[in-house]
């Protein structure tokens, strides 16, 4: 099936992805790709300098998707508190945590030309400080935007910030 989605500049952030179609509510619209890391590995390698940037995706307990490494156009997508999109951990038969998979999917009917959002879910561990709320400040102009793209973990559930 064709693709009917394009990368392009965002008045969100960057880059983003837009439709070049109309996609149906429910339809998946891509899946998030990029090489399986553990969340040790990623600590190692992008710990210590978090500047609110990220092509991380938090796949399961154990594993982290980089899209850093062999992402797709899926990685261009921003964060929306209102968003047309959600994006699902897909499970699989052997409950192998290696073969989990990430797709994005509609929420609702998406006009050709609309960005495509999802909710980033970023959970953080308190308290979050001035700083950080400034480095993840977010900017997607929906009229119930948080104004921020992290939010306090719910109690009983560790995450990290990655997106
Ligand atoms: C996966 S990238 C998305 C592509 C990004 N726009 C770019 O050009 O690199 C995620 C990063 O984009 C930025 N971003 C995404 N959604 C945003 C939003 N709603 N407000 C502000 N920055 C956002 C943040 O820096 C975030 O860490
Ligand atoms: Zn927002």
């Amino acid at each position: 099936m064709p693709s009917k989605i394009i990368r392009r500049n965002s008045k969100i952030h960057g880059q983003g992805v837009f439709a070049t179609a109309p996609i149906k509510a429910g339809e998946e619209v891509v899946e998030y790709k990029g090489k399986l890391r553990t969340h040790a590995e990623v600590d190692d390698e992008y710990g210590g300098h978090d500047d609110g940037h990220t092509f991380l995706f938090i796949l399961n307990d154990d594993y982290v998707i980089d899209a850093n490494i062999g992402g797709n156009v899926a990685r261009w997508i921003n964060h929306g508190c209102s968003p047309n999109c959600k994006a699902y951990v897909i499970g699989n038969e052997d409950d192998d945590p290696r073969k989990d998979r990430v797709v994005i999917e509609a929420l609702r009917d998406i006009a050709a030309g609309e960005e495509l959002t999802y909710d980033y879910d970023i959970q953080v561990e308190g308290p979050i400080s001035a700083e950080e709320r400034k480095l993840w400040a977010c900017r997607c102009g929906a009229p119930n935007c948080t104004g921020s793209m992290i939010h306090l973990a719910r109690k009983g559930v560790k995450r990290r910030a990655t997106a």
